[in-house]
């Protein structure tokens, strides 16, 4: 069984229990990072940890615990729960008041803080990344806060189950005619030496996986272009892929039915994929 972090205790996870009145719960009034373990060791940890303190800051949360305490209870559930490769989530909510109400509770409410490891072997030799990833598109019919990592995931889930239904792996949100992201990733396309993304704005996820990836690609003397692309531009492109922690650099090979090049994975997404690894797990803590 596994230990999980709750509230300033380690439990075995059936003993972890949350309140009801929660605002996590009651109102999606809550914030989360998902870090990835390769080697038993943290991979960008300091990006995380950046973003989740922004994200607090734009909803006016505090945080229960610092960021040097939180770095401890990441590497202590990964030793506890023996993780060599897998992730970590972390969640933090507006506490629970002891009553429903849409204002927010008094200051003093203690948040909630949550963190779970996920076990799993083989994430970096993963042979979806061999295979490469089926796409559609769907429109974009998320809140205009989405540089916010809150826990409000059902139109993302909801866009997962439509790409399921398609016989698809994710689904690439589309607004005023151009890509946002993916369901819980970042969007890329590939034209010759050029790598394509979206620029960062309100309208996405800042990915830590993506800042990393673009810094790699420009050290590599890639070219990279950060601004909208359609779905069309898209499905011209020579290649595409996704970023995230939990997929690293993902190929994608299929855009709503219409192959990529040849329909098999990229050289230039391997080859990110490559050094981001590589490159993460040098600097993992
Ligand atoms: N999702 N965009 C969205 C909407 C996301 O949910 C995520 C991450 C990303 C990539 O961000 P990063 O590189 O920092 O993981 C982009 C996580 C993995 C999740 O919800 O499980």
């Amino acid at each position: 069984m596994r230990t999980v972090y709750l509230n300033g205790d380690y439990l075995p996870e059936t003993e972890a229990k949350v309140s009801i009145f929660d605002r996590g719960f009651l109102m999606a009034d809550g914030v989360y990072e998902v870090t990835s373990v390769l080697d038993g060791k943290l991979i960008d940890f300091a990006g995380h940890a950046a973003r989740l303190e922004r994200s607090l800051s734009e909803l006016e949360m505090r945080s229960p615990i610092s960021m040097d305490d939180l770095l401890e209870v990441h590497r202590e559930l990964v030793r506890v729960n023996e993780i060599d490769e897998g992730m970590i989530y972390l969640q933090i909510t507006r506490g629970a008041p002891g009553d429903r109400d849409f204002a927010y509770p008094p200051e003093d409410t203690e948040p909630t803080i949550v963190l779970f490891t996920q076990n799993k072997p083989g994430l970096a030799n993963s042979p979806a990344a061999q295979k490469g990833m089926k796409v559609i598109s769907i429109a974009d019919e998320r809140w205009g806060r989405r540089d916010i990592k809150t826990v409000q995931l059902l139109y993302p889930s909801m866009g997962k189950m439509m790409a399921k239904a398609a016989g698809c792996d994710d689904a690439w949100m589309v607004e005023d005619g151009a890509v946002t992201e993916g369901t819980s990733n970042n969007a890329y396309i590939v034209k010759g030496n050029t790598i394509i993304t979206r620029q960062l704005s309100n309208d996405i996820l800042h990915g830590i996986t993506r800042a990393a990836v673009l810094r790699f690609a420009k050290e590599a003397q890639m070219k990279v272009e950060e601004r909208p692309f359609t779905i069309a531009e898209a499905q011209e492109a020579d290649e595409a892929f996704i970023t995230s922690a939990s997929t690293f650099v993902m190929p994608v090979v299929e855009i709503d039915g219409k192959a990529l090049g040849d329909g098999t994975p990229g050289s230039v997404a391997a080859r990110l994929r490559e050094i981001y690894l590589d490159e993460s797990r040098k600097a993992a803590v």
